[in-house]
């Protein structure tokens, strides 16, 4: 156990080097997905904007490391981002070769972001056709019938997993076919955001399992070192 005042200036380290590489994907890219947004400065299209979470944009090292250990092949598998945001994950994924990435995003002006987002992103690496990112509810989602890996930047509360979780199940049972799960939340989020309550549902889905996400790296380990990420799969039969 390191002393309050050190563990206190490497979290503070870990934070602006979280941040800078944020920055440096923004401006790589011609971007912008650093700025956070508030649900009620924002337009829902359809959905529960009481069950939403604001808009955070997962910091580049998190898909970076968890990617390579949760999916050995992306090149059969399609991305989804459960509450995309302005993109950042999409585009993420896209780069570690995923041929599809969906997005999911019910706020308008959020949505119409990624999608300028995504331009600039093509300029730059030519990538931007593998990136779809859609308005709408993510409770309501159709899932595609491909091999799936769903990511959740801890975006809403439990009833809307649980409709996420359902239309998932219905889903697999129809096309058969392998799906892992990344849950990212923080390690001291409160107990009123409701996150362990999210936690929980995933662990205790019928359908589900949970794997261990091994990060190859010691620098990966500690820039994840403040998260609390879970992994699941759904086994095809
Ligand atoms: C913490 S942000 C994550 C953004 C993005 N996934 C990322 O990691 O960069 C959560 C996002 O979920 C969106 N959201 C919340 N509830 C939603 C719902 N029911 N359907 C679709 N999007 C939702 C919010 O508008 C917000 O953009």
């Amino acid at each position: 156990m390191l002393p309050g005042p050190l563990s206190r200036k490497i979290h503070h380290a870990r934070a602006v080097l979280h941040a800078r590489a944020s920055d440096r994907f923004d401006r790589r890219h011609g971007t912008d997905t650093v700025a956070e947004a508030r649900i009620g400065d924002l337009t829902v299209a359809s959905g529960d904007a009481g069950e939403g979470r604001m808009y955070v944009g997962s910091p580049p090292a998190v898909l970076e490391h968890c990617m390579p250990a949760l999916v050995a092949d992306p090149a059969t598998t399609t991305f989804i981002d459960m509450g995309s945001g302005k993109g950042r994950a999409l585009m993420l994924a896209a780069v570690h070769g995923f041929p599809r990435a969906i997005g999911v995003e019910f706020a308008e002006e959020l949505h119409a972001i990624a999608l300028r987002n995504r331009d600039a992103f093509d300029r730059i690496t030519g990538l931007g056709e593998r990136i779809e990112p859609c308005l709408g509810d993510a409770g309501a989602f159709a899932f595609p019938p491909e091999p799936l890996m769903l990511f959740f930047n801890n975006p809403f509360r439990a009833p809307v997993l649980r409709r996420v979780l359902d239309g998932l199940q219905r889903s697999l049972d129809e096309h058969p076919r392998p799906a892992v799960l990344l849950y990212q939340s923080m390690k001291d989020a409160p107990p009123e955001s409701g996150t362990d309550e999210n936690l929980a549902m995933l662990d205790e889905a019928p359908f589900l399992t949970p794997v261990p996400i091994r990060i190859a790296s010691p620098a990966g380990r500690f820039m994840l070192a403040p998260f609390a990420l879970r992994a699941h799969v759904a086994a095809a039969e």
